[in-house]
């Protein structure tokens, strides 16, 4: 059933999206011919950039920029005629803003933490046959293997045991005996680095645990519309925030002799799932660089081991064959050693996509069981008849095995795949083998960490002694009737909310609903609860709530990948507001009762207007997707075992409109590439309510505590560069002969993200209990930079006793404060004095400094 839906999902949208190629696997010439771009001619092999200080609308206007300076590949400029475009854009759909062609791909180097992974690659397929390795870059085939992906082994030439790549970001799809953590979203939430890299690790160990070679997460999509299907798998809607915990996360999954390959997903502004796989995602050079690609230059910071290229087009060329993103962006500015592999059916084409940059099809075949690619036997005969140059094809092996040699995937003691995706019953192929640990408690402490208290009049919560009786009101409060795993990809919302739904799900081993450990919270404080779960018999609430000292209602909002719909919402939701008559449930349970306290459960933001303002609702918790654990991490925060430090890692608006961008296309009125023209620039969430003096509800960064804190004593320490470090930026800077603007790596130099300044505070915990503060640091560019009120450049959690005081230090490099120069193509630091501020959101201020020019 799952295999199905998933199936037929990508099916009809890639039947939607674009001609079906009838490329099968003896047909080089077909595959020659078969791009998909829908307007760009790769005209030449300079290098362009859309000019982004023109509009979205004139940046069809290319501007030439030197060449890609050390290339390495031997294409021949000839091959780009044979790029041309088979998908004519639609009459309507003429003047589109395009992306142009960039090449060749640059070669992986080898370097710093890549020198042995990429010295033993190239050893190993130096014996090895154009065939053999096209063989590693090419998939097998749709549920042709245990695992979603699937590369075959070749053990006569020292490739042992293939590759097995598994979803998802939050823990294993399709296994047993594997834990199902918080979402991207409430790891994001905790705003904890240490925590997130725990996280991290112990789903690292659990992939490795099942012989998984390359685990398919983190994802880490910017979140741009509050409606976006698959923002929770993501980690909120700031790129700084998003970017440290991408960081932390593939830390942790690639702990040496303990994790796996991490894949970083996706690859980029997959930013909705309508027409995901057709739609074009347009977008300018400087927020292209400031806001989508900053966790991926964070990716690569961390070494991760490879990329997942998305479905969609950026700039009219898809994401999987766009060169400008592959072979500019990503392999020479950010100099990612690794390899880039196609979402499940995301390339597109032939030579273009090889060409533009992608190494690894997945999962090999053009659309799921066509038993046709675009790889395998068409690669090696366009390498044999010269269309595709050898030295790209070796890079693309290269790469492949480079990662599998960096986690020493190699060794004896790296487990052989033990599961089998498809068939949990068959003894033979699934070794149930238990991975978990005991990764329970680090899910119910993130699960706790991550909760957000927005209200709490007269401090109601935590809980006190004299609350002795209780009513649990809400569908969401209690077990689904089908059980934790009752719809194929958890795509139904039945019962106690705890991950979305789609790709980036994983079964859970068990599902601790919030009905179940207030009962045993209960049994412990003598506590009476009564509860009702069924939110449309509004009466029977009311009178479950009557004569309580406290009710909680349990409000929730789902949603997931596109190839699912739910109660209406295909994949991204309908609107923003709590389901399953949540908002009237509040309301008349309000009305019955003094002390009412709301949880939502929710993959993003809901409108929370029609009772937030009620004086009887007063608390309301915010725990978002807290996996396995979710009743109990609850539990520990509201009897306050927890003090609670989540903070939100998105804005909640008023009403949907005051957000800077909406889903684009309801269907009837899409083009067969729809346009969706991220026309907001810089200004995605938080940033846009400060640029247009728009109230948030709660704002991003927002969270309340148990105690209280004061901030005293800013001071902005300047600190000197190294010698080398200062050469290095002389030469990044200049534009003359011997610059290093555009080398490869240029834009992870670590004299760019070397700490320059150094924010100091003190941070006093002023109540009389334990808690965890995260003060943030938001920076205010001088006036003609450019940018928004406000950017998050750093944050920190502090844990104090009540009364103590901590010395708190945030650091700032050049990077931090630089834009991306669209002319000169490089990170630089605007002229003028820039507002240094702390505070407990993005709309707060505790303390205010200045950085000087
Ligand atoms: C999703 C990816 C996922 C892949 C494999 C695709 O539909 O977009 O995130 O990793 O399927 O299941």
């Amino acid at each position: 059933m799952v295999l199905l839906l998933h199936f037929l999902g990508l099916l009809a949208l890639q039947q939607g999206s674009r001609a079906a190629p009838t490329v099968n696997s003896t047909e080089s010439a077909v595959f020659l011919n078969s791009s998909s771009t829908a307007s760009t001619t790769p005209s030449s092999f300079s290098s362009y950039v859309v000019s982004s200080t023109t509009s979205l609308a004139s940046s069809l206007t290319v501007e030439p920029i030197s060449a890609i300076s050390t290339p390495t590949s031997t294409i021949e400029p000839s091959i780009s005629s044979t790029s041309t475009s088979s998908v004519a854009p639609a009459p309507e759909q003429t003047n589109l803003v395009t992306s142009p062609f960039v090449g060749p791909t640059p070669e992986t180097r080898g370097e710093g933490a890549w020198a042995d992974a990429v010295r033993k690659a190239k050893a190993l397929i130096s014996t090895w046959t154009i065939e053999q390795k096209a063989n590693v870059t090419t998939g097998v085939g749709w549920t042709n293997g245990r695992c979603v992906g699937n590369i075959a082994s070749q053990p006569e030439i020292g490739f042992p045991n293939g590759l097995c790549l598994q979803d998802s970001p939050l823990g294993i799809r399709f296994a047993d005996f594997a834990s199902s953590f918080p979402a991207g979203i409430n790891a994001a939430s905790t705003f904890d680095r240490e925590l997130i890299r725990a996280r991290g690790l112990a789903m690292g160990q659990e992939f490795r645990g099942k012989g998984i070679n390359i685990a398919l997460g983190p994802m880490t999509n910017m979140g741009r519309v509050s409606e976006g299907g698959r923002n929770w798998e993501g980690f909120g809607g700031d790129p700084y925030l998003s970017g440290e915990a991408t960081y932390e996360t593939i830390i942790g999954m690639q702990t040496p002799k303990l994790g796996t390959q991490a894949c970083v997903k996706h690859y980029i502004a997959n930013e909705q799932e309508r027409n995901r796989t057709t739609s074009s995602s347009n977008i300018n050079d400087r927020t292209m660089h400031e806001i989508y690609l900053h966790p991926f230059l964070r990716s690569v910071q961390a070494e991760v081991a490879s990329f997942m290229c998305s479905y969609n087009l950026i700039n009219n060329t898809y994401a999987c064959e766009n060169p400008l993103l592959q072979n500019q962006i990503l392999k020479q500015e950010l100099g990612f050693q690794g390899a880039i592999l196609s979402d499940w059916a995301a390339q597109m084409s032939g030579v273009p996509s090889i060409l533009g940059g992608l190494d690894m099809s997945m999962p090999g075949d053009i659309t799921f069981n066509s038993g046709t690619t675009y790889m395998g036997k068409n690669l090696t005969d366009s390498v044999m008849n010269g269309t595709v140059p050898e030295s790209r094809l070796d890079d693309m092996a290269t790469r492949i095995l480079a990662g599998w040699y960096l986690l020493e995937q190699d060794q004896d003691d790296f487990p052989l795949v033990n599961f089998d995706s498809w068939d949990f019953d068959n003894p033979e192929t699934n070794l149930r083998v238990d991975v978990q640990d005991d990764h329970h408690k680090i899910i119910r402490h993130m699960g706790a960490a991550s909760t957000v208290l927005l209200k709490n009049v007269n401090g109601v919560l935590p809980l006190k002694a004299g609350i002795r009786s209780i009513a649990v009101i809400g569908e969401d409060a209690g077990p689904s009737r089908k059980g934790p795993n009752g719809y194929p990809d958890h795509g139904g919302l039945d019962g106690a909310l705890a991950s979305g739904w789609g790709s980036g799900t994983a079964d859970f081993p068990y599902l601790i609903s919030p009905l179940e450990a207030i009962q045993a919270k209960a049994r412990e404080n003598r506590t009476t609860v009564g509860w009702h779960l069924d939110n449309f018999d509004i009466a029977g609430a009311n009178s479950t709530a009557l004569r309580r000292d406290a009710v909680l209602v349990f409000v929730a909002s789902d949603s997931g990948e596109g190839y699912i719909t739910v109660d209406g919402n295909e994949g991204d939701r309908k609107n923003l507001t709590a389901w399953k008559n949540g908002d009237t449930l509040v309301q008349s349970v309000a009305a019955k009762n003094k002390n009412v306290i709301v949880i939502v459960h929710s993959v993003g933001p809901i409108t929370l207007e029609p009772w937030i303002d009620h004086p009887n609702v007063t608390a309301v918790l915010w725990a978002g997707l807290p996996g396995s654990e979710s009743g109990n991490s609850l539990v520990d925060v509201l009897w306050g075992d927890y003090n609670p430090s989540g903070r939100l890692p998105y804005t909640i608006s008023k009403d949907i409109s005051d957000y800077s961008a909406q889903i684009r296309f309801d269907g009837a009125d899409a083009p067969p590439h729809p346009q969706v023209d991220y026309t907001e620039e810089l200004n995605i969430d938080y940033r846009h309510f400060l640029s247009n003096d728009i109230e948030p509800r709660f704002g991003f960064g927002y969270g309340l505590s148990y105690t209280n804190f004061s901030y005293t004593n800013l001071n902005i320490i300047e600190l000197s560069l190294s010698k080398r470090d200062n050469e290095e930026l002389e030469l990044y800077h200049s534009d003359g002969e011997g610059s290093l603007k555009g080398a490869v790596g240029s834009s992870l130099f670590k004299s760019l993200h070397a700490e320059r300044y150094s924010v100091e505070f003190d941070l006093t915990n002023t109540g009389d209990v334990n808690g965890c503060d995260i003060p943030q640091l938001y920076l205010r560019f001088p006036e003609d930079a450019g940018e928004p009120p406000a950017v998050l450049r750093g944050f920190e959690r502090i844990n104090l006793d009540p009364g103590a005081t901590a010395h708190v230090t945030m650091p700032l490099s050049l990077y931090s404060l630089s834009i991306w120069d669209v002319v000169h193509q490089k990170w630089t630091r605007p002229a003028g004095d820039f507002g240094v501020i702390i505070g407990q959101s993005a709309f707060d201020v505790q303390l205010e400094g200045t950085i000087y020019a």
